[in-house]
């Protein structure tokens, strides 16, 4: 098996403001030195996503690649899953729907995955398998800048704010995945802070998903929505963003307590597009207070 030292690794920064970091000469396959892994660890909690390019993992080999940097969660939607290997989900094209002709995928408007959990999954990893020969990019923006840039009275007005997720917010602007009676049953319903802090790097970030924010704790509705809807405007700005275009063997890893993310439906929908996803157990979200 050949071995990695981490003088072979390369490394890039993917944008100005330091969201995202592309990696090359690290086989995520091989056994990996523990300080290849800890250098791996340390700069996706600092970039936040972490793209490896040139990987080609079958599904055992993605589930080791993954426990580099936690545990995984089992999967949500069984019927997303590898038979053989049911904590791998896959996303591919020739499961999603279409309605007048345009393809429509799940995930697309910015969020975070699964915030209505108690424990809400901290890193989502994708592999890709195969790919349109166009489209079908994976958006990122980085909730801690944008947190940070925020005006110091949003800040003090935010910072003890509580928001309770759900599976499908009665406002969600996308349809969620239709859930089997039990799965719907298991569906949790978490109260989060709208500004988290991260448990490694200690940063702040705006923790939003419209599509699961059932308004604000204490809040009216109105104002409720109108101030997710201001915090979500203003953290998808483009000069947050890194958009990923995506190569055959990338293995990329986000942070859910650093970035929100969305998906693309912009491919042709007689081309295949085919992804191994992966998700880490987090922990409890801390907030400011
Ligand atoms: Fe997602």
């Amino acid at each position: 098996m050949k071995t990695m030292t981490r003088e072979r690794m390369q490394t890039q920064t993917l944008t100005d403001h330091g969201l995202g970091i592309e990696i090359r000469g690290v086989d995520l396959g091989s056994d990996l030195p523990a300080s290849v892994a800890q250098a791996l660890r340390d700069l996706w909690h600092e970039h936040a996503v972490l793209v490896v390019r040139e990987q080609r993992l079958d599904p055992a080999a993605f589930l080791r690649a993954a426990q580099i940097f936690g545990d995984i969660l089992p999967q949500q939607l069984g019927k997303f899953s590898l038979p053989d290997y049911p904590l791998v989900g896959t996303i591919s094209s020739r499961d999603l729907p279409t309605r007048d002709g345009k393809l429509h995928v799940r995930g697309e408007n910015y969020h975070t995955d699964h915030s209505n959990f108690r424990e809400p999954p901290m890193g989502t990893m994708l592999h890709a398998i195969e790919l349109p020969s166009r489209g079908g990019d994976t958006q990122f923006v980085d909730v801690r800048l944008a947190y940070d840039e925020l005006p110091e009275a949003m800040k003090a007005r935010i910072a003890t704010l509580r928001s309770t997720h759900v599976y499908e917010s009665s406002r969600s602007p996308r349809k969620m995945a239709v859930l089997s009676p039990q799965e719907r049953a298991e569906a949790a319903a978490s109260s989060q802070p709208i500004v988290i802090v991260h448990p490694v790097s200690g940063r702040a970030a705006l923790y939003l998903n419209t599509g699961r924010m059932e308004g604000i704790e204490g809040l009216p509705d109105d104002e409720a929505y109108a101030l997710i809807n201001a915090l979500y405007q203003h953290a998808t700005q483009p000069c947050y963003e890194y958009r990923h275009r995506w190569q055959p063997g990338d293995f990329v890893l986000w942070d859910n307590r650093s970035v929100m993310h969305q998906a693309n439906a912009d491919f042709d929908p007689q081309e295949f597009r085919y992804l191994y996803r992966l998700m880490l157990k987090g922990a409890p979200l801390r907030g400011l207070a």
